[in-house]
């Protein structure tokens, strides 16, 4: 059967303030981007998903939008998108834009016409009465604090997020006209397709109830009346018929946190959206159970609508994967948040974090479907969590009363080359990078990594080169008998090892290995490592 390129694509996601600087304010921006196309191309990616680069005051790094038709000025230019569309093309990289449908930003159009009272403005909005002097509901925005900001008049208005960040009314037929529209504006532009940020959010529960329980945040994976409510499927069927009126095929990717894979899976039923995140696989600890239990869930949720799993370590919203494997692990999954407070306390061995993040590197590029890579995993890179405070940007720092630190630390620029700040990341040397870089960055830079075999670059360009070789066609996962602590399987005629124990295990016996994680692997291999092979051998 031919596979579409979506189906078992390596999708590489750029955070554009942070991927690279072109103009030398110390901030990422397009032309920044597209002078490292050659890089992404040399990686073997098959697409790149850009985080939001249109207008915005920024209150959410973008995830505010003022503007859903231009380009942020900071970034760039239209024209310039235009380009960098047309270059990754002529390079084979397709390319995925972030819609947030959620909200808009409180400096869009529509909010300040609803804020300014217009008639009809206010109903594209949630606003509503209070109860006295206490919001209309007992819901908590996910960055921490009432999710209702009260405005002039005495309405309060919903945001999910921050107070910046005002949630629109699906119910309104506006709104759902305005984002065909702005789909077809940017297909219209030769985008491949959209990561649809907070997927499962835009419907809330007829007549917005209370929750019951007051959590601290609003936890994006359990149920809540603001999240994956039945109507919200409706939305995507339209979507999908926008799509599917292009050639080639555009294509969306749900970021929808719900309780449970039977749940995830409707967002891909056949009329609806192509893939969704799947993010227990970061959620899972480093352990061969909990990981095999992880990939058999979501390949077998995928399967029961047909669409391809998905696979993401990381990305701009959670700890970067060396850390959260440089601590010890707990038994369970864990939110997504967890990290930040609870390892804090514990020292960090990033070393060992690496090895088990080049070897799980190993096993997410193994499994069929589609694998996601945010930007500097490729590099090994830690998160930053000794930030200064005044540099904190994530407004989870304010909102949670300075709790949490939020997600600036893996939003840290990239480090490209030399081996002081800004480490090329900006072509003026003296600029001040929008978050610091740390002082030690100067061994994981590109230039650094390209001429050393055994670097965390190297690993994922050598894999990145095989998996179309071998993985691609390669059919479906057969897991394998292992001692305890290995998680092991085959597909076709190759094989996939991971050793997340404490002691060496014996490869099968006559096997080749194509790559490994960690060097010098022969028969044995170590603790926090993985390996492939080609398996004309026993297992
Ligand atoms: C998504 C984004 C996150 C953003 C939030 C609100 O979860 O990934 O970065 O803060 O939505 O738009
Ligand atoms: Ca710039």
């Amino acid at each position: 059967m031919n596979k579409s390129w979506w189906e078992t694509a390596v999708v590489y996601q750029v955070y554009i303030r942070s991927f690279a600087d072109g103009n030398g304010d110390g901030i990422g921006d397009i032309a920044g981007l597209r002078s490292r196309l050659p890089y992404l191309s040399a990686l073997g990616i098959d697409a790149v998903w850009v985080n939001p680069w249109y207008p915005s005051p920024m209150a959410d790094a973008g995830y505010d939008v003022a503007d859903y038709r231009a380009i942020e000025p900071t970034y760039g230019t239209l024209a310039e998108a235009e380009e960098f569309v047309a270059d990754a093309h002529a390079a084979g990289i397709k390319v995925l834009l972030d819609i947030v449908p959620n909200h808009t930003s409180d400096h869009h159009d529509w909010f300040r016409a609803a804020l300014a009272g217009e008639p009809g403005a206010r109903e594209r909005y949630l606003f509503r009465p209070g109860r006295g002097e206490l919001p209309p509901n007992d819901w908590q925005s996910v960055f921490g604090g009432p999710a209702w900001t009260r405005v002039e008049d005495g309405l309060w208005y919903l945001h999910l997020f921050a107070p910046g960040q005002p949630d629109l009314n699906w119910m309104n037929p506006d709104v759902r006209d305005e984002f065909e529209k702005v789909l077809e504006f940017w297909f219209d532009k030769g985008v491949d397709g959209f990561r649809i940020d907070v997927a499962h959010g835009l419907v809330k529960a007829e007549g917005l109830p209370d929750r019951g329980v007051v959590t601290e945040g609003v936890q994006h994976n359990q149920a809540h009346p603001a999240w994956d409510q039945d109507e919200v499927h409706e939305i995507y069927r339209g979507w999908r018929a926008v799509a599917n009126r292009y050639a080639p095929e555009r294509i969306f990717i749900a970021e929808a946190w719900v309780p449970g894979n039977e749940r995830l899976a409707r967002y891909l039923r056949s009329d609806e959206l192509h893939t969704a995140f799947q993010f227990d696989f970061l959620r899972a600890p480093w352990r061969a159970s909990s990981l095999r239990s992880v990939v058999q869930d979501a390949m077998s949720a995928a399967a029961s609508v047909g669409a391809p799993p998905t696979w993401v370590l990381s990305n701009h919203d959670v700890t970067r994967t060396v850390t959260r494997y440089s601590r010890s692990q707990p038994d369970g999954l864990v939110e997504t948040d967890w990290e930040r407070a609870r390892w804090a306390e514990e020292d960090a061995d990033h070393e060992l974090g690496r090895r088990r993040a080049r070897a799980c590197a190993l096993l997410q590029l193994a499994l069929p479907g589609t694998a996601y890579i945010y930007q500097g995993e490729e590099l090994g890179l830690e998160e930053i969590e000794d930030l200064p405070d005044d540099v904190r940007q994530d407004p989870t720092w304010v909102q949670s009363g300075f709790t949490d630190v939020g997600r600036d630390g893996c939003r840290v620029p990239l480090p490209w080359s030399g081996s002081s700040v800004p480490y090329g990341f900006s072509p003026n040397a003296t600029t001040t990078t929008w978050l610091p870089q740390p002082g030690h960055w100067g061994s994981y830079t590109v230039a650094a990594q390209q001429d050393d075999p055994d670097s965390f670059l190297n690993l994922y360009r050598a894999a990145l080169a095989l998996r179309p070789i071998r993985w691609v066609d390669a059919g479906a996962v057969r897991w394998l008998a292992g001692p305890p602590g290995v998680l092991a399987f085959a597909r076709g005629d190759v094989q996939c090892w991971v050793n997340t124990g404490d002691v060496g295990v014996d490869l099968p016996d006559g096997c080749d290995v194509l790559l490994a994680s960690a060097p010098g692997v022969g028969s044995v291999l170590p603790p926090d490592a993985a390996a492939w092979l080609a398996a004309a051998c026993d297992s």
